[in-house]
């Protein structure tokens, strides 16, 4: 069934060719032994989690974790000791009985799930020291280096690579404790050889402002991939592939001008992509006769270029 509350992986995921390319291409040079860094960019609800999940699930030599920093709330250093918790669950989550991010959450110690897995047991003793402290310690500056070094040490002891993703990274911007983070968070990550850094975000000014300007502390560290809406071709080809069950939509239709922008004055959030409608008068012949429904449907998948917000499909 088509849904817009969430990502989309799988069958549902349509197209998005070259930005898959990309990411695989990203995900080789790792295993490459290359140290980068990714930053997808783009308009709300234009794809961006969906492809990160895409990836995730297209590779299967490499660990994969995504986090959002929306998970914590305020946004805090807390954010990497989540980080570390599900990167340990990921790296030995077969050999664990239960998840140590849940144990955690619930205030539960985590020796006795640890020390049931033979791959815990043969890690080095200061990186073992550091896992068994993820449920209890206080976080301070020093435990959250420990946190954000976890993975890199982890990988390295197991010979693997691991792919970090973190979503609305600009939500970060702001974090300070006493003094910024973003330092803290750049000298560690730019030791790292085995860990693959992808963020994401919509809001375009604040990221472009944390990642590649010259005052940034991640300046020239990142690469950037702009997502746009699909083009034309793309999304009238997921309209009528993906229409649902009883609600196909026709080529003709697609083709039609049926579907028109207007600018998303209410979604009262700049950054949000020009919303796409269905012209009333087409609405019953597409079988769409929850307005509202039917707009949110097509308005999430077929874009228009910013800047072009009346271009009509
Ligand atoms: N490749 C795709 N194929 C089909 N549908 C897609 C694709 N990408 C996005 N969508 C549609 O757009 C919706 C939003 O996708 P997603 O959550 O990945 O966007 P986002 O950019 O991460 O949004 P947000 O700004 O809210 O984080 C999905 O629920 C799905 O309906
Ligand atoms: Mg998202």
């Amino acid at each position: 069934m088509f849904q817009t509350s969430h990502p989309v992986v799988g069958p549902g995921f349509h197209d998005r060719t070259d930005e898959m390319q990309r990411l695989m291409g990203f995900v080789a040079e790792l295993r490459a032994g290359a140290n980068r860094w990714l930053a997808i960019i783009g308009p709300r609800k234009v794809g961006k989690t969906s492809m990160i999940l895409e990836l995730s699930r297209r590779i299967t030599d490499v660990d994969f974790i995504l986090v959002d920093t929306q998970e914590v709330s305020p946004p805090s250093l807390e954010l990497f000791r989540t980080c570390a918790l599900r990167v340990v669950d990921q790296v030995l989550g077969r050999e664990l009985d239960n998840s140590l991010e849940v144990l955690a959450a619930a205030g539960e110690q985590l020796e006795a799930v640890l020390d049931a897995s033979a791959t815990f047991t043969a890690l080095p003793a200061p990186l073992k020291s550091t896992i068994r402290a993820l449920a209890r310690a206080e976080m301070t500056d020093d435990f959250a280096r420990l946190c954000l070094d976890l993975p890199e040490r982890l990988a390295e002891a197991l010979q693997r690579h691991i792919v970090i993703a973190i979503d609305e990274f600009q939500e970060l911007a702001g974090l300070t404790r006493g003094a910024d983070v973003l330092p803290i968070i750049r000298s560690t990550w730019q030791r790292h050889r085995r860990i693959g850094y992808v963020v994401s975000g919509s809001g375009r000014t604040l990221l472009e402002n944390m990642i590649a300007r010259q005052h940034s502390p991640f300046f020239q560290h990142f690469s950037l991939m702009y997502v746009e809406p699909f083009a034309r071709a793309e999304a009238i080809a997921l309209l009528t592939t993906d229409g649902g069950p009883g609600r196909p939509i026709v080529v003709e239709h697609a083709q039609s001008g049926a579907l028109g922008y207007r600018r998303n004055e209410y979604a009262g959030d700049a950054r949000a992509a020009p919303r796409c409608f269905v012209r009333s008068s087409y609405a019953s012949a597409l079988g769409l006769h929850d307005h509202e429904s039917a707009a949110r449907r097509v308005s999430l998948v077929v874009g228009a270029s910013a800047g072009s917000p009346t271009h009509r499909c």
